[in-house]
């Protein structure tokens, strides 16, 4: 299916799920937004206060922080496609659990199937357990490493930078590079690309006059 399509489907599902009891506290669901052909990929947590509200991923303070996060980085945030391993907000914003995480991870797997992004940045502890489950990531943030073909960088949940000083200096470090992640990326996959294909044969030389049928 054209991803566009898939993605919007996606959404709509998303949008009146009931497979998990966040549906009875939430307000607006936050599939994600973002080009259905975006190159990067971010996977935060989960929707706060105002994501719940207003139904788009990271228009807090979060938010604010990763559109700074971004810019320093060389990316437009028009460019990325964000969205939560939860779509629907935990209440008092406490951590999923892991049942809520098992229900929402067919909509995140296919919005990945969909996009087909080349980079996925994940941000936090739950969005790195997705590909790397027994990694810590105070040893792994802005690391990045090869999962089906694409580069996956575990960072720091903004969040939690804002608010802790140590934190905020890796989280910045590592967004700085992400231009240099992408280029990895990039180049890899024009490494794995096929040859172009050889020019094609050139056709038969014609036949001057076009062969009579006998019909007797
Ligand atoms: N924090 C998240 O993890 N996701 C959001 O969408 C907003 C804040
Ligand atoms: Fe459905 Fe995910 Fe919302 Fe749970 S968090 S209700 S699985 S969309």
């Amino acid at each position: 299916m054209d991803s566009r399509k898939e993605l919007a489907e996606i959404a709509g599902q998303v949008a009146v799920c009931t497979h998990c009891q966040l549906h009875y506290s939430r307000k607006k669901a936050v599939p994600g937004e973002g080009p259905a052909d975006a190159e990067v990929m971010l996977i935060g947590e989960g929707p706060g206060f105002y994501e719940n509200e207003q139904g788009r991923p990271f228009v807090g303070a979060a938010g604010k922080f990763l559109d700074e996060l971004l810019e320093k980085g060389g990316v437009k945030r028009a460019e990325v496609f964000i969205t939560n391993v939860v779509k629907c907000r935990p209440p008092g914003n406490r951590d999923p659990l892991p049942e809520e995480l098992a229900a929402c991870s067919g909509y995140l797997d296919r919005q990945i199937e969909a996009i087909n992004p080349r980079v996925i940045v994940t941000l936090g502890r739950f969005s790195m357990a997705k590909f790397l489950p027994n990694a810590r990531i105070s040893e792994v943030h802005g690391q990045p490493f090869w999962n089906r073909s694409r580069l996956v960088v575990p960072m720091y949940h903004p969040a939690a930078a804002l608010h802790q000083p140590s934190l905020k200096v890796s989280v910045e470090r590592d967004f700085a590079r992400l231009t240099e992640f992408i280029q990895q990326a990039r180049a890899a996959a024009s490494r794995a690309a096929p040859q172009a294909p050889e020019e094609p044969a050139p056709e038969p030389p014609k036949e001057d006059k076009p062969t009579q049928l006998s019909l007797f």
